[in-house]
C-alpha cells in the first residue's frame, strides 16, 4: 500500500514535469485537489470539474484516479516517456486509462525505458468494444486488470526501440507476451501488424519519440490468440467476394468508392491490380477495418 502511494506520486511528477502544455489525462496523486491541479495548468476549478462529469464528489479524489483536463485536442508527437506522450494526446485517453488500470503506468513513465510500443487510439478501443467485446462496456473493460495487462503486454516489444524503417516486411516481433507473435506485413505503402488472432492491423503513425522508447499508433487494438475472442465476420456491406469478370474500376463504381481506396484497403492486390483472384474477399470501406 505504502509502495503504491510512493509510485503513484512519483509518476504524477514525471507526467507533469515536461508539461508546459496541459495534458489531456492526469493521474491524481497524494494530496491533489482539483483546484491545485487546475492551477498548475492555469485552469479554473469550474473548467476542471466540467471536464470530469464522472466524478460524483469533486472533494473526494481517489489516489491513482485518472481525470481528464481540457487540452485543446493536443497531439504531442514526442514526450519524455511513453506515459508522458500518451498524456499529451487527446486521441489516447482510453489507452492512458488502460495503462494506469493495468498497473503499467510506472513502467511506461520511466524515461529510460527502451521499448517499442504500439498505441491504439480511442477509435480503436471504441471499435473493439462495438465489434468484438460486444457484451462489455468501456468501464467493464477498464475494471478488468488481468485482461488489460494481457492486452497491453501484446503491444510492447521490450528492449528494442524499433523505428518505422526497422519494421521490415516479414519481421516477427517478440512482445511481452512471448508466446504470441506479431508479424510485420508491408504490402506496398501500408504497414500492418498480423496478430496471432488473425487481424491485420494498420499502423497509422510512426516514430513518436517517448524518452528512449518509440511509439507507433495503430488503427486497431492488437488481440493475441490467447485472449480467446472470436473476430467477427465482416459485416454485411463491408465485403465483396470476387467473381468471374470483376474488375476494380467497376467495383469502385458499384460500391461508390475509388480504385485507390480499394487498393489501399486490400494491399494484396497492389502487386497486380488487373488480376483479381476469384473468391477473394475485398474490404470495401475504411470503417470496415477492425
Ligand atoms: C500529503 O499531506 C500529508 C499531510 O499534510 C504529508 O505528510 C504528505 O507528505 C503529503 N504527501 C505528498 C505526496 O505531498
Ligand atoms: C491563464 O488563463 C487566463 C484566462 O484563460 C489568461 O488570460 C492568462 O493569460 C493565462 N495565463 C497563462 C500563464 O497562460
Ligand atoms: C476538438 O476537436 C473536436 C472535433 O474535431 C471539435 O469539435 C472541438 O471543438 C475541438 N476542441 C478544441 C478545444 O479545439
Ligand atoms: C484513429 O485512427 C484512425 C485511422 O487513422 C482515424 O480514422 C481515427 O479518426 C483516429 N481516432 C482518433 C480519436 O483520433
Ligand atoms: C461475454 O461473452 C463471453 C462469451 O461470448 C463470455 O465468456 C464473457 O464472460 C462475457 N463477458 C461479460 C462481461 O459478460
Ligand atoms: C512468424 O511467426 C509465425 C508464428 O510462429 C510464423 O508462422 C511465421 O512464419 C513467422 N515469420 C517469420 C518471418 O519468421
Ligand atoms: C506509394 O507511395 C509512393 C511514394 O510516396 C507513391 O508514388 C505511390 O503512388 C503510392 N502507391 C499507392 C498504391 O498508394
Amino acid at each position: 500500500m505504502r509502495l503504491d502511494i510512493v509510485l503513484v506520486a512519483g509518476l504524477a511528477l514525471l507526467v507533469s514535469a515536461s508539461a508546459a502544455s496541459t495534458p489531456c489525462s492526469y493521474v491524481i496523486s497524494a494530496n491533489d485537489t482539483l483546484f491545485d491541479v487546475g492551477k498548475r495548468y492555469n485552469l479554473t476549478l469550474a473548467e476542471v470539474t466540467a471536464a470530469n462529469p464522472q466524478l460524483s464528489d469533486v472533494n473526494i479524489l481517489q489516489l491513482g484516479t485518472v481525470i481528464a483536463l481540457p487540452c485543446g485536442n493536443a497531439t504531442a508527437t514526442s514526450g519524455e516517456s511513453v506515459l508522458d506522450l500518451l498524456a499529451h494526446r487527446a486521441d489516447m485517453t482510453t489507452l492512458f486509462r488502460a495503462v494506469v488500470a493495468a498497473g503499467f503506468a510506472d513502467t511506461l513513465a520511466d524515461e529510460s525505458l527502451v521499448a517499442t510500443v504500439f498505441a491504439p487510439n480511442n477509435t480503436a478501443f471504441e471499435n473493439l468494444l462495438a465489434k468484438v467485446l460486444t457484451n462489455q462496456t468501456a468501464e467493464e473493460l477498464l475494471a478488468d486488470k488481468a485482461a488489460l495487462a494481457e492486452l497491453l503486454s501484446y503491444h510492447v516489444v521490450p528492449e528494442e526501440a524499433l523505428e518505422a524503417a526497422q519494421l521490415t516486411n516479414g519481421r516477427n516481433l517478440t512482445t511481452l507476451l512471448e508466446e504470441e507473435f506479431v508479424e510485420v506485413f508491408k504490402p506496398a505503402n501500408t504497414t500492418r501488424l498480423a496478430t496471432s488472432s488473425g487481424q491485420k492491423v494498420r499502423v497509422v503513425a510512426t516514430d513518436l519519440e517517448a524518452g528512449k522508447a518509440v511509439v507507433h499508433i495503430t488503427k486497431g487494438v492488437l488481440l493475441p490468440a490467447s485472449f480467446g475472442v472470436e473476430l467477427p465476420s465482416p459485416e454485411a456491406g463491408c465485403i465483396h467476394v470476387v467473381k468471374e469478370g470483376d474488375i476494380l474500376f467497376d467495383l469502385a463504381a458499384q460500391y461508390d468508392t475509388t480504385v485507390d481506396s480499394l487498393l489501399d484497403l486490400n494491399p494484396q492486390l497492389q502487386a497486380n491490380p488487373t488480376l483479381l483472384p476469384l473468391g477473394t474477399e475485398l474490404i470495401l470501406y475504411p470503417e470496415c477495418e477492425l
